[in-house]
């Protein structure tokens, strides 16, 4: 059985019954994926209640420095909420299948709004990082999909990509950043497999493609979540300047504290949403 099998609709399931008997009668509505740096968002969830992974069937311990490892049910906003906290790289030599298993897990439990962050590279010239950015759209450059291998129930064979990243909530997300005066770019990520930094030439051909921030998650989850109806927001912490663009090196140290720095940013801007939903 190869990996991919493993993370299938058995281990869903299971994994489903396991995160549902611990949340008892919380249904939560939205499920929020924390990127690098930015696990702050999880202590913010009222009456929480801790899952760590290794309590889920078919759940790894994430290996990202950085990446915690538990889903956080609770309500943000008196909005019920489920936040992932770690997730599954395929860097990590993590099949696909199982970055997206925690999004079918919350498709699974009912949740309707995926939020997903990241920590990314900026490749637009103009931005200054750290800032935030709204995700347009993508671009998958990874050369993996989570819906590999035979149909998950509920899923269709080939998704309709047209609207990744939910034009109203994208608009609502526009809305609250304006009000709350908080800068907001917008732009398209591109997720590349790594765990290498990208090469300066690496970087000019993404900006030739139309590619403005640069990272290594994201998609897999998108997909997948498309996949099963349910609606995508995403935001990107710019947490540097894309390789070559700067003379400066690049460090995981440096996202992650860089990811520091706007994550109160990105609270409130999620929470700005979730009230308005
Ligand atoms: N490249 C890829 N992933 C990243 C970067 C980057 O420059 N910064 C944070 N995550």
């Amino acid at each position: 059985m190869t990996k991919q099998e493993r993370a299938g609709s058995g281990t869903l399931l299971a994994a489903a019954e396991a995160v549902a008997k611990r949340l008892g009668k919380l249904k939560p509505q939205v499920a929020i994926v924390l990127g690098s740096g930015l696990a702050g968002v999880a202590d913010a969830v009222r009456d929480p209640v801790r899952i760590p992974y290794r309590e889920i069937p078919g759940f790894p311990e994430p290996g990202a420095p950085g990446h915690k490892g538990e889903l956080v049910g609770g309500t943000l906003e008196s909005t019920p909420v489920l936040v992932q906290s770690g997730r599954f790289h395929l860097y990590e030599g993590q099949a696909p299948a199982l970055a997206a298993l925690p999004t079918r897990l919350f498709a699974t439990l009912g949740v309707k709004t995926i939020v997903v962050t990241n920590a990314a590279g900026g490749i637009r010239r103009s931005f200054r990082p750290p800032t935030l950015m709204l995700i347009a759209d993508h671009i998958n450059l990874m050369f993996r999909n989570p819906l590999v291998g035979p149909v998950e129930e509920g899923e269709e064979r080939f998704p309709d990509m047209s609207d990744p990243y939910d034009p109203a909530l994208r608009a609502l997300a526009r809305q609250v950043a304006r009000d709350e005066r908080i800068p907001l770019e917008e732009g398209v990520y591109a997720a590349l497999l790594g765990p290498s930094f990208e090469s300066p030439a690496e970087i000019r051909m993404l900006e030739r493609i139309g590619a403005d921030a640069v990272g290594m998650s994201t998609v897999p989850e998108v997909i997948a979540a498309r996949a099963r109806g349910l609606r995508c927001l995403g935001f990107s912490s710019i947490t540097n300047v894309a390789s070559g663009l700067s003379a400066q090196k690049l460090s995981h140290l440096e996202v992650l504290e860089a990811g520091k720095q706007v994550a109160g940013q990105l609270e409130q801007l999620i929470r700005g949403v979730l009230k308005r939903l």
